[in-house]
């Protein structure tokens, strides 16, 4: 089958179209034709030679992808070929085939297109998982989501949003900030001209919000803690401004915060399982009512892999970027 691999792995890595053996189905696995393949910037990170795929996952790059049920493997009894369906993977999304357990599969929600339908499983597993099971956002708390363009931003965003939460958000630019705005945050920040721990202050009249969805680190480390409220929960899934900051703990102890972070790539089919039927519960139907939609920022042929990438790496996007078959 054709697939994409990671020439010269490292600072200027090469994607390159390349034949590779088809996946077969193991017991309690699916084989999915692939429709579409989402980006993540984990992919960029793991194409860069920084972030090796787990045990037992494909070399190959992409986390997620949507498509048709081609084969089932032992022991399956809910799928059967020509369901349309999209899924979190551990690796390999970047070809024809992909083969994922059936517990993080799901069904593509009514109303969204077969391609459109790669944007939402890693964007929901690890929102959902982040803000509801780890942060224990509880009805009616504020947050603030960093990176409020991201697909990542972009998800939770409507997520809380949907769930009547009071969401602010930080992206690099007004257009951005303009954009988000419109998926239903109370406040974006433009975070190049404003300091966001001011405007959330401002805004909540000193108290601070409840939940912070963080992927900056760096000296956002430092600076959550001022913009979070007695009891807040800070939950990190990425640390793109470094992973070491001189920190002064005294906040964390005076206002009883939890710093928390998490990872999902490496999580148990169980783990991921649990995940997967709180999203078909609570999120599905929310984007089967059109209250959350997809956020494609735009779709690229699997043969433009390389483009996708740079698209990405340049940061212009806003939602998700897609690969096409
Ligand atoms: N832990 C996990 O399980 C997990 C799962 C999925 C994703 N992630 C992580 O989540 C992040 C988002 O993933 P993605 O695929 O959605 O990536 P993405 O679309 O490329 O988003 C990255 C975002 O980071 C924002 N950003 C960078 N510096 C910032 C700053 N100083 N303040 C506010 N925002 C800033 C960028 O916005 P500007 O261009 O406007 O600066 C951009 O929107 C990545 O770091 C990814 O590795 C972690």
């Amino acid at each position: 089958m054709k697939a994409i691999e990671v020439k010269n792995p490292g600072q200027g890595y090469a994607l390159a179209a390349a034949e590779i053996a088809r996946p077969v189905p193991a017991a309690g696995e699916i084989l999915i034709k692939v429709a579409a393949a989402g980006l993540n910037r984990a992919d960029l990170a793991q194409a860069m030679g920084a972030y090796p795929p787990p045990p037992g996952a494909p070399s190959t790059l992409g986390l997620e992808v949507s498509g048709e049920v081609a084969e089932v493997g032992g022991g399956v009894t809910k799928l059967k070929p020509g369901d349309k369906v999209c899924a979190l993977l551990g690796g390999g999304g970047y070809a024809e085939y992909a083969a994922i357990s059936e517990k993080s599969v799901l069904p593509v929600p009514k109303g969204v297109g077969l391609v459109d339908a790669a944007a939402l499983p890693e964007v929901y597993f690890t929102v959902w998982t982040n803000l509801i099971d780890t942060a224990r956002l509880k009805p009616g708390e504020s947050v603030l989501i960093h990176g409020g363009s991201s697909g990542i931003g972009t998800a939770a965003i409507q997520l809380c949003a949907a769930r009547g939460h009071k969401v602010f958000t930080t992206a690099g630019s007004a257009e951005k900030c303009a954009a988000i705005a419109k998926l239903g945050a109370t406040k974006a920040i433009n975070y190049r001209e404003q300091d966001f721990v001011e405007v959330v202050k401002a805004e909540t009249a000193g108290r601070g919000v409840d939940v912070i969805l963080d992927m900056v680190g760096g000296e956002y480390i430092q600076r959550n803690m001022s913009a979070a409220a007695l009891w807040g929960r800070i939950v990190n899934i990425a640390y793109q401004s470094g992973m070491q900051a001189s920190v002064n703990f005294a906040p964390l102890l005076m206002k009883r915060l939890s710093l928390l972070a998490t990872t999902l790539r490496a999580r148990s089919n169980e783990e991921k399982g649990a995940i997967r039927d709180a999203l078909l519960r609570e999120v599905w139907p929310l984007i089967e009512s059109g209250r959350i939609k997809p956020v494609v920022d735009q779709t690229f042929p699997l043969a433009q892999a390389q483009a996708a990438h740079a698209r990405m790496a340049k940061s212009d996007h806003i939602g998700k970027i897609l690969l096409t078959m």
